[in-house]
């Protein structure tokens, strides 16, 4: 029987890192930008929007919900937004993708629908968990519903809520994001205690859109009250910058630079840690871009060295890890993450599918429950599979510019649904990359 067939690639040493590139619009800020939009009063335009299947499908879904949305030119898309109570029921299920910040922060909003929703996804989301949003929300007195704790999640409308003070258990923007959603649907104030610092585009973006946000280090507490459309402009994600950060280390031949990327102290945690393992990277041209910061990043080749990560980074550094324990393969000496056990339940489980494919390269790991020792050393040529993973995917590339030989990186698809052009943009910085279809 034919299997199917899956998208590779083959990437190799190439002719070495440098130049000056541009990476595609924050993920998360998109997601945010078309919530906030569809249900403030009035008309909001956003620029630099990332027009990637994660953001799409938010797209889609809030469409569904007679949002009319319009998609001037590339990254440009405003939103006529419904007003708060203005969401009509849609057909039917709401089809998220790969996307669980879609999912969660969707499901915040719609707990204080007047009808109901059921929100499915790929099966890698219909595999992550989905409680921790559904806790707090039955708190505010919505009607959320899970299959044993991951999706379909079903949420019936026409619920009262009311403010809660909530203590989250994991340091989850989703989850505070979802709990500040329904906050603008809740009788009262709502508060989140968060157990470290996540990223805080939600709070920035609320208050960009008019609503009342407090924030102290911890504490974030939200008044209701209807969005005011407003103009966005989304930075470079830097999450997308961070292959390029370490590509530009570990196989750099000149210093790049990678223009107009958010630079938001939430989001950075890869920064100081590159910084802490010997990376020289400089910011220029610092500036704010609306609500958030944003800069020029210059990287320049450095010898890296392995390094105890900080637990309180990891937050900070959640979706860089598997871009960092590349860096720790090519660093000298070893490197321990521990801490970051939230990598288990990502779009793969993280810890688990790094460890086998830097093992398969030739690199010494230990993977932990929460975590991962590595030990600095030379990559081989091999086979690996990102497991559909879009991080894992373009990490792989960045370790192949150092390999001994051509790498194959399997089941990459799903890297168009962060960051489309990827392969262009590789490329372009110097990164050797062709697709390939396999048969599985
Ligand atoms: C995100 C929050 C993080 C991150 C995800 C995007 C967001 O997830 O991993 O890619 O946009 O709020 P958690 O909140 O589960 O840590």
């Amino acid at each position: 029987m034919a299997g199917k067939t899956i998208l590779a690639w083959k990437a190799g040493p190439g002719r070495g890192v440098e130049g000056d590139i541009e990476v595609p619009g924050d993920k998360s800020i998109s997601h945010r930008a078309l919530m906030l939009g569809g249900i403030a009063l009035g008309t909001t335009r956003v620029r630099g929007f990332l027009e990637s299947e994660d953001c799409l499908a938010t797209l889609s879904a809030m469409r569904a919900m007679g949002v009319q949305i319009d998609r001037a030119g590339p990254g440009e898309v405003t939103v006529h937004g419904a007003g708060l109570r203005g969401l009509h029921p849609p057909a039917g299920s709401l089809d998220m993708g790969n996307a669980g910040t879609a999912m969660r922060l969707l499901t915040g909003l719609l707990a204080g629908q007047s009808f109901d929703t059921v929100l499915v996804g790929d099966e890698s989301l219909m595999k992550r968990p989905m409680e921790r949003v559904a806790v707090p929300l039955r708190r505010m007195g919505a009607d959320v519903a899970t299959a044993d704790g991951r999706p379909p999640v079903r949420i019936t409308g026409g619920r009262a809520l009311h403010g809660i003070d909530y203590r989250m258990e994991v340091a989850s923007a989703q989850v505070k994001s979802a709990v500040l959603l329904a906050g603008l649907y809740s009788e009262g104030r709502t508060s989140v205690t968060e157990p470290a610092v996540t990223r805080d585009h939600t709070e920035r973006m609320l208050r960009g859109f008019g609503v009342p946000v407090a924030s102290t280090l911890h504490h974030i507490t939200i008044d209701p009250r209807e969005p005011r459309a407003c103009s966005l402009e989304v930075p470079g994600d830097f999450s997308s910058a961070a292959f390029f950060l370490v590509a530009a280390a570990v196989a750099g031949r000149a210093p790049l630079t990678i223009r107009n990327v958010g630079v938001n102290p939430t989001r950075t945690g890869l920064l100081d840690i590159l910084r802490l393992m010997g990376a020289r990277i400089d910011l220029v041209n610092e500036r704010l871009a609306g609500d958030e910061p944003v800069a020029d990043l210059v990287a320049h080749p450095s010898r890296l060295r392995g390094i105890e990560v900080p637990e309180a980074l990891v937050p900070l550094a959640i979706d860089e890890f598997p871009v960092l324990f590349v860096a720790a393969s090519l660093a000298s000496g070893e490197t321990r993450v521990t801490g970051a056990g939230e990598l288990r339940v990502k779009e793969s489980d993280r810890i688990g599918v790094m460890a086998e494919g830097l093992a398969t390269l030739g690199i010494e790991v230990e993977s932990k429950p929460d975590g991962m020792l590595v030990r600095g050393g030379k990559l081989k040529a091999g086979s690996v599979d990102s497991h559909g993973d879009h991080r894992i995917a373009m990490s792989f590339a960045v370790a192949a510019a150092c390999a001994a030989g051509p790498v194959r990186i399997l089941d990459v698809a799903n890297v168009a649904t962060s960051f489309p052009g990827f392969v262009g943009v590789a490329r372009e910085a110097g990164l050797e990359l062709t697709e390939a279809e396999v048969g599985s």
